[in-house]
């Protein structure tokens, strides 16, 4: 069962006018974590923020450059972590404009974080270019290198499947590993995740991060012509309620595209070895028509050919790649026939997604590119020269089955 956070007071929230606000008595607060962007959509975006002392706190925002809007005062959730006890604030805006410019700062007692900006997501955006990555644990300057990178590709949104951190039930690992490399970046761009095992019972995960719709550890949302669905790899069965969640979902889903974020692969030689969610979820994706599976728990970068049950007629090519290289210790890949492209490097995926096409590169700290592909669908159907270069599964997974226990262990 997924731990049990207390819900935000967000309903108690009162929207006042800036010159109404007298300023916070009491003690200064630290602004420990935050703020950042989180469950972003057209109409409405979330930001959290952490202190170490609980006071309330106050949200101004507004168009543009303006902050003539507030909300406030907004009370924060206490969570016990460990020795650990932090404050988590929770503004949600709502009513906003599609597809426009915002700003907004927070103050808590005598500390004060911005202006930031933000844009909402357009109601029929066309186009939307994003970044995926994963597995920024353990090595907090190989992540920050990493995430260095990412503004100089405008991203509308971040996601990253899962091993945020090293060990998620300690407190201090957060700031180190996954909130200051990220400063400056899901500040202004919301970030999607998906939990790993890294992240332990994901009682902080829970604590840190608002998915869109009821916090569960899996989610789903549609962003311009691409349907995400971020899913707990914990949860593999047909009976468990994400299976019934993921299948309602993705039989209802028109987007264009259909892209699922998790952290164990489906498909993955370097590192684990992981042949996740064989059983209840591939059938599901073929038969629903997911297009693209990116995945991270193995700190490398594995693009596989389309992959197609053996001897399907008229099969649907799913196409799975490994993105583990936010900075935790790497692994290597094998050379394999099923394989288009592997690499050994910390590096993240910047993607740019149309109705017609996804546009995909990998990129190293240093911003070389270590791979590219286009994916492209017309009237739903996949090219023929894409299917003609797809690959059977069996014969990868008979594949990864010959690599010796030893190797499948190695993180
Ligand atoms: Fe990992
Ligand atoms: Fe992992």
């Amino acid at each position: 069962m997924p731990p049990k956070i207390p819900p935000f007071p967000m309903r108690s929230v009162l929207v006042l006018l800036v010159g109404a606000l007298a300023p916070s008595p009491g003690p200064a607060a630290r602004l420990s974590k935050g703020p950042y962007l989180q469950a972003p959509s057209a109409e409405s975006i979330t930001i959290r923020w952490e202190t170490t002392t609980a006071e309330p706190a106050t949200l101004r925002y507004g168009e543009g450059k303006r902050l003539d809007r507030a909300l406030g005062p907004i009370n924060p959730v206490t969570v016990q972590s460990g020795t650990n006890s932090f404050y988590i604030y929770e503004a949600t805006l709502t009513q906003l404009r599609p597809n426009t410019s915002y700003s907004y700062n927070v103050s808590v007692g005598t500390d004060e974080a911005g202006p930031r900006r933000f844009k909402t997501f357009g109601t029929a955006q066309e186009s939307v270019t994003f970044i995926a990555y994963s597995d920024t644990r353990t090595n907090p300057d190989r992540h920050a290198a990493v995430a260095a990178n990412f503004r100089r590709h405008s991203p509308e949104f971040i996601l990253h499947s899962g091993d945020l951190v090293a060990k998620g039930s300690e407190y201090e690992r957060w700031s180190s590993e996954f909130f200051d490399p990220l400063a400056g970046v899901i500040d202004e761009i919301p970030m999607l995740p998906s939990i790993g095992n890294h992240e332990q019972d994901g009682a902080n995960y829970l604590a840190y991060f608002r998915e869109p719709g009821t916090q569960r550890f899996f989610y789903s949302c549609d962003i311009g012509p691409v349907h995400i669905v971020s899913l707990d790899y914990r949860s593999t069965k047909v009976t468990d309620e994400q299976f019934t969640f993921v299948t309602r979902d993705l039989e209802a889903s028109r987007a264009p595209w259909k892209i699922v974020l998790l952290h164990a692969p489906m498909f993955n030689f370097g590192g684990h070895a992981s042949l996740w969610g064989h059983e209840a979820y591939l059938p599901l994706f073929r038969k629903t028509h997911v297009d693209l599976v990116l995945s991270g728990h193995s700190h490398l970068y594995e693009r596989f050919r389309p992959l197609v049950p053996k001897g399907a007629t008229d099969a649907w090519a799913i196409q799975h790649v490994t993105t583990g290289g936010g900075g935790a210790g790497l692994a290597a890949s094998i050379d394999d026939p099923s394989l288009l492209r592997t690499a050994s490097v910390h590096h993240f995926m910047v993607l740019t997604a149309t109705r017609e096409q996804i546009s995909a590169r990998a990129l190293d700290v240093a911003g070389v590119e270590i791979d590219a592909f286009k994916l492209r669908k017309k009237d739903g159907r996949q090219p023929a020269a894409y299917l003609a270069g797809a690959y059977a599964e069996e014969d990868v997974i008979a594949a990864v089955k010959k690599i010796p226990p030893r190797e499948k262990k190695r993180k």
